[in-house]
């Protein structure tokens, strides 16, 4: 078993893929119309997180994820958050990703009384017919509904996903976005260029993804216009009042070791990476029988640790330490970078200007070979 960090790991990942129908846009491991398998996978999450616990230190941060984790019903998640409540450390945070027509404040005052702290909302667009382009099931009225179910439970923390890059979407459909987080004032933003991934609805058309520059002109007016109403622009797509960044995804930028349970669900431990196969049914029959879930391991060596760190720590707004990281590919470009006004240098640090940040993808191609 691979050792970790110094006292355990401390963020802890949970996929809870079931989803009522799948988004055009979505790529990610989800199952539709397997409502009937919850019992069962409850069940199996459970019996990954006993085989796991040897890992685990005092947890800092868990973060319920998906598909859509409010299908899997208050019942079940009370259950799961009680397996895992003794493992969390004082003060932990623990989210749950929630999807606008799911959320009732029942469902919320339970998860609440059973120890989420943060709410995070796909609200994904306020514009009905950008929703319709997405394939959501919810519409705007659904997520302002949302939103006063999570404060009505006395859920402290509130983030909203947003996208940019929707075909369609107008500079003017962005500023109602920007309006509408304005007036409800969630403590974190996720504002989320959409990606066309491969084996998607929206990737084999008819919809086109619009043109590059179209796309940073919405990505400047969305980090302008949250600025300009008092968010931190922490990472390259999230937002935050002071002190309210997502500390589980600091975790990943920061290159920390995380578990994950469930189908689908990547953990990187003591230098060492894993990745459970999709297919509920194997994950589920697997952990039926005590054996460990289907697994591929995945190659995580010191080169490709190095480029995951400059890659993830350009990411946020604090200097990037080469000791730590490493060197980079071409370290002269470094100083063409600096010159031009795309990264500054401290002792031993590198950090993205703001121009820098609008430009990351382009900055680390000159600075790493991908
Ligand atoms: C996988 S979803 C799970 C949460 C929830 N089911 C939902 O849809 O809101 C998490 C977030 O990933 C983002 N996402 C999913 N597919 C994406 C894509 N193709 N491009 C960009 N963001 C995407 C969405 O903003 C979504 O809120
Ligand atoms: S975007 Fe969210 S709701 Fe839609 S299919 Fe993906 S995980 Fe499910």
């Amino acid at each position: 078993m691979r050792s970790g960090e110094p006292g355990g790991v401390a963020h802890l990942y949970v996929h809870l893929p079931f989803c009522a129908a799948r988004c055009g846009y979505c790529a990610f491991v989800v199952e539709v119309g397997r409502d009937d398998a919850r019992d069962a996978y409850l069940d199996a999450v459970l019996a990954e997180l006993e085989r796991e616990r040897g890992r685990l230190g005092a947890l800092e941060t868990l973060y319920l994820g998906g598909g859509t984790p409010t299908l899997m019903g208050a019942g079940r998640l009370s259950a799961l958050l009680a397996a895992i409540s003794p493992l969390l450390a004082p003060g932990a945070e623990v989210t749950i990703e929630a999807n606008p027509e799911t959320v009732d404040q029942n469902l919320m005052a339970a998860l609440a009384g059973a120890g989420v702290n943060r709410v995070s909302l796909g609200v994904q667009s306020t514009h009905p017919h950008l929703l319709g382009v997405l394939d959501r099931q919810a519409g705007p009225d659904d997520a302002a509904r949302a939103v006063r179910a999570v404060r009505a439970a006395g859920i402290p923390r509130l983030s909203v996903d947003l996208l940019l890059g929707v075909p369609g979407q107008s500079q003017a459909d962005l500023a109602a976005d920007l309006a509408w987080v304005t007036e409800v004032g969630p403590d974190h933003v996720s504002w989320y260029e959409l990606e066309f991934k491969e084996g998607s609805a929206i990737a084999s058309g008819p919809h086109l993804p619009p043109d590059e520059d179209m796309s940073a002109d919405l990505y400047e007016e969305a980090v302008e216009g949250l600025e300009a109403a008092g968010y931190r622009w922490y990472e390259l797509a999230n937002f935050c009042r002071p002190g309210a960044e997502c500390r589980h995804s600091l975790a990943y930028w920061r290159a920390r070791d995380y578990v994950g349970l469930g189908v689908g669900a990547v953990s990187t431990v003591g230098g060492g990476r894993w990745r459970n196969a999709p297919g509920l049914d194997r994950y589920v029959a697997a952990l039926g029988r005590g054996d460990a879930p289907p697994r591929t391991q995945e190659p995580l060596d010191a080169d490709t640790r190095r480029r995951e760190r400059w890659m993830l720590g350009t990411r946020v707004d604090e200097p990037l330490d080469m000791a730590w990281a490493g060197s980079p590919d071409r370290p002269a470009a470094l100083d063409v970078l600096e010159a031009g006004g795309l990264l500054e240098r401290g002792r031993g640090t590198v950090r993205l200007t703001r121009r820098g940040r609008l430009l990351q993808n382009a900055v680390m191609q000159e600075i790493m070979d991908f």
